[in-house]
């Protein structure tokens, strides 16, 4: 392989990485089994997996484009792309708005990264080891009821996340995430494992991946497509952001592909690892955030070896929020720096700000909710839309073609396609559904 060849196929191995770490986090590990238990289970899954495949990869391949032909942060990716194509200066909003999104987002996501980091501890000091579920289940309710203990963690959290963002996000992340992400998967693998043999899988699965579409409210459509950005870390410009270092004429399509299906695998054997153990102790599927943090310790505490793998799991999982939260202040630093700020006191300052909407959100659980349903079900499904509908129907398709690195043929067009009308008239139509406009227009005719 000459040297050219070799510095590529490692830039694009370093996106894979980055965008996979940004992906892959409490989404698909928290978030994911916990939203499917509170909705019912299999036809709330199918929307989301529809969702996914019909509007979050097109999406994902539109979000990277811009990054890289922008080359810059969202804002000024947006604003120079928009430029060229004789656009107005207020596409730049998307980025901003995003940008805010994002600090939106990490206000919650780092009281349950914080969360994650107090399991790790009480794992390795054994202290749910041998215990009945019920006592496993009160703890979770201890550590909620604790704003001092949250506290700590969430700031604790908080701080790593800032120091990774403060060095330079290329820095060191990519080879945590290059040993982590294949251990979490084995780690995942071996937990449903676990629950095959142990919990009861037949009911688990069931509830999984039968679909009955009676049980599916029009906020849990919703809710589903909300996932389907918040899993692929779409709508807020962190892929776009991470684009910019997409290599030149690497095809971006294949690319999404993978990272989609890693990210989506993931997400569905944690849920296969969990449900099985909810059907066989007697737990409620539609518990809520404390899903993970009950189930999996049950499962730790009965294992022969469970003190070490119950640790090592929750350190896995907060290793992969980690690499999820970093990319979430990463777009409003690398704005800052672009304005002639310096990196370090830009991450302070606007880690600084996302740490107080923490302190917010463990002292006030409505604020906790709103945060996180505003920003998944909301924000990030109006960025997703104005993201499609900018690169393809203002941006000339002949910048698009060069642009994705597709070369037209069928891929292209069923993309290009997809983007235009059924991502938009999707995220509409899900919208509408939501407000019940569809079932008022019933009543009425
Ligand atoms: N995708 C991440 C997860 O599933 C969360 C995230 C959302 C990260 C948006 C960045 C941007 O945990």
């Amino acid at each position: 392989m000459n040297q050219a060849a070799s510095i590529t196929w490692k830039s694009r191995w370093t996106f894979i990485l980055a965008a996979t770490g940004s992906a892959v986090g409490l989404g698909n590990i928290w978030k994911f089994p916990y939203i499917t238990g509170e909705n019912g289970g299999g036809a709330f899954v199918l929307v989301y997996l529809a969702c996914i495949l019909c509007i979050g990869i097109p999406v994902m391949i539109a979000e990277i484009m811009a990054g890289r032909a922008g080359r810059s942060n969202p804002i000024h990716s947006m604003l120079s792309l928009s430029r060229d194509a004789g656009g107005s200066r207020a596409w730049g909003v998307v980025g901003a708005v995003g940008m805010v999104a994002g600090l939106m987002t990490m206000m919650f996501y780092s009281v349950v990264a914080g969360w994650a980091l107090e399991y790790v501890f009480q794992s390795a000091s054994g202290s749910y080891s041998g215990a009945p579920a019920e006592e496993i289940e009160a703890h979770f309710g201890n550590l909620l009821s604790s704003d001092g203990q949250q506290f700590i963690w969430h700031s604790l959290f908080s701080l790593l996340t800032a120091s990774v963002v403060a060095a330079g996000v290329t820095r060191g992340i990519g080879k945590a995430v290059e040993i982590l992400m294949p251990l979490l998967l084995i780690f995942l693998l071996l937990l449903v494992g676990y629950s095959a043999i142990n919990g009861n899988f037949k009911a688990g699965l069931h509830f999984m991946f039968d679909t009955d579409f009676s049980r599916l409210s029009g906020n849990a459509v919703l809710i589903a497509m909300g996932h389907a950005f918040f899993t692929l870390s779409l709508g807020m410009g962190a892929i776009m952001a991470y684009g910019a270092y997409f290599p030149g004429h690497a095809s971006i399509g294949k690319t999404v592909l993978t990272i989609a299906a890693l990210d989506t695998g993931i997400a569905l054997m944690a849920g296969m690892a969990m449900f099985p153990l909810v059907f066989a102790n007697d737990l409620t599927p539609g518990q809520g955030p404390g899903l993970m943090f009950v189930t999996l310790p049950i499962a730790f505490s009965n294992m022969s070896g469970g003190v070490f793998f119950g640790s090592l799991f929750f350190a896995l999982v907060s290793i992969a929020a980690l690499s999820s939260s970093i990319s979430l202040i990463e777009p409003g630093v690398a704005w800052m720096e672009k304005r002639g700020w310096r990196r370090v006191p830009s991450t302070f300052l606007l880690g600084g700000i996302a740490w107080a909407g923490g302190v917010a959100s463990i002292h006030y659980g409505a604020v906790f909710d709103a945060l996180d349903y505003l920003t998944a079900n909301i924000m990030l499904p109006i960025g997703g839309l104005l993201i499609a509908l900018f690169v393809s129907w203002r941006l000339p398709r002949k910048v698009v073609l060069d642009e994705t690195g597709m070369k037209g043929g069928p891929a292209f067009a069923a993309w290009y396609w997809l983007l235009r009308y059924i991502a938009p008239i999707g995220i509409l139509i899900v919208f509408l559904h939501s407000l019940g406009l569809f079932s008022a227009l019933g009543a009425l005719f």
